[in-house]
Parts: C-alpha cells; structure tokens; sequence
C-alpha cells in the first residue's frame, strides 16, 4: 500500500529535497517542494526593492506574483523549473541573498496564506510528496504518511557545501553553518506554522546516512503497511 499525501518536513540541509525527489520518483508521485515557492517570493522582493521586514508589501507581492513549479524544462540537474511570472529562476532561487532574506519573507502570515492555498490544490489530486517545514502540521495536517527528517547543523553544513560547489557556488563552510543556524532558529521561532514535527511524524535521523541509506529508510516508512 501507498499513501496518497506525503509530508515530508525538517530543517535547512537535512536531505528533504533530494530524499523527496528520489521517493517521489520512485513512487510515481508528484513532487513539490514547498522550499522554492517561499525562495521565489523572496527573489521577487529583492528584485523590487522590498525590504524582508515590509510584511504590507511583501502580502501584496505575493498575492501579485505568479510563481509555477513544473517538470524541467532544462537538462542541467534541475528536479524540476520554478518560473516567477513566466521568468525561469530555478537557480537564481539559490543564490546566497535569496538564503539570506527567504525565512525572514516566510515569517510573514499573509505570504503563507497565499502559499498554502496553492500547496492545498496542488495536493487535491493526491499522489503527492511535498516537502517543506510545515507540510506535516499545517499545509497537509491530514497526510497519510509525515517524515521529519532531520540531522547535525554541521552534517547539513556539510552537505549544503557539497551541493553549493558541485554547482560551482563556493563559499566558506563557517558562513554556511552560520546560514542555517540562523534560518533553524527564524523558522522554528516564527508565531505562523513554525517548524516542528508533527505529533504524527515519523523522525528520521540522516547522520552518517548516504543518500541511498536514507531514501531506504524513508521509502521504508512510506510503504509500509
Ligand atoms: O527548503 P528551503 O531551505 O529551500 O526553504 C527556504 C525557506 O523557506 C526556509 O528556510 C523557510 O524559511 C521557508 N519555508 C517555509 N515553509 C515551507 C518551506 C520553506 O517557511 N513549507
């Protein structure tokens, strides 16, 4: 037996998205990843000039900007094409001033609110992972199956480096333990869907796990009867 909804949440750098991705694959289910949405209303507010702490402007924006997430459009190692009112900005989306100003945008309830109504329809038709922090406990309370994956702030340090310079994006390993350190305690300090396991949530340790190691485990949970 498989589910029909799958939250799957946790902290920056724990595996969500590549875990996601590969169980969604192996599934056959839709994956979406709930990350890029709040990133490319943050890209869209660093292009304005909208300051991160404008909640008036930021609700506005959010209502206004059209952000879609789709399969890839380019083979370039993407899982899937966030477009931004038509615009392709599925790495921009990564860039480190995007990291910067992305919890402090998602802090805001109004900008949740029109990114939950889309998570909602997406998740309609079923047969769908989706990734983020409160999929568990807001977006989806009623998932069949919740994983909370978690791991070291230094393991995730580690492999956010990986993948940063993997892609060419290089950048001193102390900066990024600082980086998500600071987006850990904004997202789980935050008064709206704050980050934490759902009472329901299987947590899934990936220290000292390899990708294939954890998507076992996950894929595990997932199929379990
Ligand atoms: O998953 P990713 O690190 O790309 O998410 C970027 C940021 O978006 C998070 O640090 C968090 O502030 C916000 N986010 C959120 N709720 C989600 C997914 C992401 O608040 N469901």
């Amino acid at each position: 037996m498989t589910p029909r909804t799958i939250a799957i949440d946790g902290p920056a750098g724990a595996g969500k998205s590549t875990i996601g991705a590969l169980a969604a694959e192996r599934l056959g289910y839709l994956y979406l990843d709930t990350g890029a949405m709040y990133r490319a209303i943050a890209l869209a507010a660093l292009r304005r000039g909208i300051d991160a702490d404008d909640a008036e402007r930021l609700a506005k924006l959010a209502r206004e900007v059209k952000v879609a997430i789709g399969p890839p459009t380019v083979r370039d190692g993407r899982a899937y094409t966030v477009l931004l009112d038509g615009d392709d900005v599925t790495w921009t989306i990564r860039g480190a001033d995007v990291d910067r100003s992305v919890s402090q945008v998602a802090r805001v309830g109004a900008v949740r609110d029109a990114m939950v109504e889309q998570q909602r329809g997406l998740a309609e038709r079923g047969r769908v992972v989706m990734v983020g922090r409160d999929i568990g406990t807001v977006v989806l309370p009623r998932a069949e199956r919740k994983i909370y994956l978690t791991a070291s702030a230094s393991e995730r340090a580690k492999r956010r480096d990986e993948e940063l310079r993997a892609r060419g994006d290089i950048r001193p390993r102390q900066e990024l333990l600082s980086e998500i350190l600071r987006r850990d305690r904004l997202d789980s300090e935050r008064a709206v869907a704050p980050l934490r396991a759902a009472d329901d949530a299987i947590v899934v340790q990936t220290d000292g796990l390899s990708v294939g190691q954890a998507l076992e485990k996950v894929l595990a949970i997932l199929t379990a009867v």
